[in-house]
Parts: C-alpha cells; structure tokens; sequence
C-alpha cells in the first residue's frame, strides 16, 4: 500500500525533473538540426517537427537519473539520452506511417506524414537513426571508447530485431493471430522494454558500472517497462484523445492481443500496480539519490499520456 504523501512527493520531485530534461533535450535538438539552406531542407523540418516540444522525454529522464547515481557528468549524459530519444522519435515516425498504424496525430500535432509526406517521413525516420549512433560514437559523449562501443551495442540491440523493430512486427502480427500472455509479455518487452531497459543501462554504462553490478537496475528497467507498456494499452482503451495527443482506440480496433483484451482491464491495472511495487524494490539498495526513478516508476502508470 502507498501513502498519498508518497504520490505527492513523487510529483514534487517529478514535475521539475521532467520540466528540466524537456527544456533540455529540445535545446539538444534544437543545435542539432539546424535547417540548411539547400535542397534538405525539408528534411531537416520534418526531423524538427517531430522531435522538438512535445513528449514526456521518460527515456532520457531516466538515462540523466541513472547516471545521477553514478556522478556522471551531466552534459554527457544529455548526450546519451539525446541519442536514445533519436531512436524513440524515429520509431514513432515509423508507427505512424500508412503501412503502420496509420495514425494523423501525435504529441497533439499532425504525425510527420501528414505535415510533410511519407518520403520525407521515411528519410525523417532513417536520420534520427542514424544521428543517434553519430551522437555516441563522438569523443564528447566519452573520452573512453570502450564506454562509446558499449553503448553503441546496447543501443543497436535494442532498437533492432531482437529491440524495438523485432517488437514492431510482432506487434503487427498481433492483428492477425491469437497470442497467448507469455507472447504478448514478449512482444512488449521487445517493442517498448527494450528502449526504456537500454535507457537505464546507458546510464550505468557512462557511470563505469561493471554488468554484475547492474543487476538492480536491470530488474528495475524490466518492470517499468512492461508497466509503461501496460499503461499504454490501458491509455488506448480509455484514455482521452485531447491529453493523449493521439488516436486512441485502435488497438481494439485492430483486433490486437494487449494485456488490457487478455487481462480486462482491472487485471491489468492490477499487473501494472504490482509491477511499479517490484520495480520500486528492486532499488531498496539505493538512498535518496533514487528518488527520481522511484517517481519515474509511479509516474509510469499514473499518466493520463
Ligand atoms: C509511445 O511512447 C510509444 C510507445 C512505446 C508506447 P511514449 O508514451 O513515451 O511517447 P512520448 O515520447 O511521450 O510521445
Ligand atoms: C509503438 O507502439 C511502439 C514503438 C513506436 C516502438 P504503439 O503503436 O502502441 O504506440 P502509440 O500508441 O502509437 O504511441
Ligand atoms: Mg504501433
Ligand atoms: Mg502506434
Ligand atoms: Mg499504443
């Protein structure tokens, strides 16, 4: 059971926190894709478009906060969660073409398809891929190459066929067979697991924590991660389309196996609960430095988008 002042204090601690990483991460964005004056120029505005104001920026909270506990210097951890941020913007992009979800709105704004066209989306999408392992590979995110190529490894494991792309299609295979709950646990934790687990890890990576010493922060990524994707599908059944910034309902729609069509929708609330508790426990080795990710994991299913 939790306090209510334990919900108001998590917010006091979130809401600054993700007020200072929002500001952050758009002024990333911002140096990053100055538009040229040539004929890329509508690239560079799509890239623009899509990745700056808006989103709650969960993956690089968590990335800055991770490496918080390990005293990382603050600019270089901006530099990784900008990295990974580049993958998560791409990866929406991509959902929200025709041959995806099809989807006109996001973070309340025309989906970059929309605003632009699909070949300028597709290109939109294949840079943001491509700058997020320029951004790591570069000298300033570590003097160290064995931390820069072990967060390009982790990175590209996440976000390829055993990550984020191999969940997405699974996730369009979900329209069309029946998956059982262990399937579908495993097609969230590829599809969205992957990204939110890699942007914990990042963190230890850049703080020079050897594997066996992440075992707590693994576990801690895992359950907020398949928590995030849980609350998601609960968002979709019965979220509201205005704060979500997107089309809700669809994946009812689309016929698609998610926790909420497996579980009913109290069960999985119930999961997601037990998950957030789990999650929270597993960092019972950390002081108060921890705080932020224990908001981050309240704040997980509690958010309206
Ligand atoms: C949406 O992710 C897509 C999923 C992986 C479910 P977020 O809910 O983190 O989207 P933004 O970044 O806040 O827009
Ligand atoms: C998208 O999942 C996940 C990725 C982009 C990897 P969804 O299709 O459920 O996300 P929303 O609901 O469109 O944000
Ligand atoms: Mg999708
Ligand atoms: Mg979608
Ligand atoms: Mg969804």
């Amino acid at each position: 059971m939790r306090a209510d002042n334990d919900v108001a204090g998590a917010s006091l601690i979130l809401k600054p926190a993700l007020d200072r990483i929002s500001t952050e991460i758009d002024r990333q964005f911002d140096l990053l894709l100055k538009v040229p004056k040539d004929p890329r120029g509508p690239l560079y505005e799509a890239m623009r478009h899509a990745a700056i104001g808006g989103g709650k920026r969960l993956r690089p909270l968590l990335t800055v906060a991770t490496a918080e506990l390990f005293n990382v210097d603050r600019d270089r951890a901006l530099r990784v969660a900008t990295a990974i941020e580049c993958i998560h913007v791409y990866s929406l992009i991509h959902d929200d073409l025709p041959a995806m979800d099809d989807d006109d709105l996001r973070r309340g704004k025309p989906t970059v398809h929309k605003a632009f066209d699909e070949a300028t989306a597709i290109l939109a999408g294949d840079s943001l891929h491509a700058m997020a392992f320029e951004i790591l590979a570069d000298e300033a995110t570590s003097p160290d190459p064995f931390v820069r190529a072990e967060l390009m490894l982790e990175l590209a494991r996440a976000s390829g066929p055993s990550g984020m792309a191999g969940g997405q299609m699974m996730d369009l295979a979900a329209e069309h067979h029946v998956f059982d709950l262990p399937t579908v646990t495993r097609l969230q934790q590829l599809k969205t697991g992957a990204l939110i687990a890699v942007s914990v890890e990042a963190g230890a990576i850049l703080g020079r924590i050897q594997p066996e010493g992440r075992t707590a922060l693994r576990g801690y990524a895992r359950d907020i991660g398949l928590a995030f994707q849980i609350a998601d599908d609960i968002i979709d059944e019965e979220g509201d389309e205005v704060l979500a910034g997107k089309a809700l309902h669809k994946d009812a729609k689309a016929g698609k196996a998610t926790f909420v069509s497996l579980l009913g929708i109290e069960r999985a609330r119930d999961q997601a609960a037990a998950l957030v508790e789990q999650a929270v426990s597993h960092l019972h080795g950390y002081g108060r430095e921890a705080d932020v990710l224990r908001a981050v994991a309240r704040y997980v299913i509690e958010r309206d988008r």
